[in-house]
């Protein structure tokens, strides 16, 4: 059994320009609940949002937003997901959510992943693991209507000339071992 690791992602934070809306997409899509939420600096207000009782926020809302430009500052933020169940729970509510834009599913050899663009903008994945180390970037799009076990067959045929893949488990054994985190 591995240690645990000296990092891993705990929270993300970042600024909205309507407080309301996003924290009903955040809640109603990846079901969210809100931890807490007040005034912050005076003029703005934040919000503290978590599906983990371990964590008491894994996303952080500021309000005042300001940057309208095309400034590059945010990519995405990712969300782990426990099942395909769960996956297509999040994609349906997010063809149904008003805002949302450019709703994609993408296997990403590692991970299936559902992606969109939030009603403020902002790319946001949910995905769940493969079983499969896969060397990254790698993505082609997958068909989420399919059932478990017809996803999983496809991938491994799409997978299976991949020299980089190797199982999940012995990948992060390799790399527990090689960063010294493997306890006695
Ligand atoms: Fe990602």
């Amino acid at each position: 059994m591995a240690k645990k690791p000296p990092l891993s992602i705990s929270h993300a934070g970042f600024h909205v320009f309507d407080m309301a809306h996003m924290v009903d997409f955040f809640t109603t899509v990846y079901g969210f609940h809100i931890i807490d939420h007040g005034p912050y600096e005076e003029t703005e207000e934040i919000t503290f949002l978590s599906t983990d009782p371990s964590d008491h926020h894994q996303l952080v809302l500021y309000s005042g937003r300001t940057n309208t430009g095309d400034e590059v500052h945010y990519n995405h933020i990712s969300f782990r997901a426990d099942s395909f169940a769960r996956l297509r729970t999040i994609h349906s509510s997010l063809k149904d959510y008003p805002g949302v834009t450019r709703i994609s599913t993408i296997v990403h050899g590692n991970a299936w992943s559902v992606y969109c663009f939030d009603p403020e903008g902002n790319r946001t994945e949910a995905f769940i693991d493969t079983p499969w180390h896969v060397a990254q970037p790698f993505g082609i799009p997958f068909e989420l209507s399919l059932s478990d076990e017809e996803i999983y067959a496809w991938t491994e045929e799409l997978l299976k000339d991949n020299q980089t893949v190797l199982p999940f488990d012995e990948w992060r054994q390799s790399r527990a071992k090689e960063w010294g985190l493997l306890s006695n």
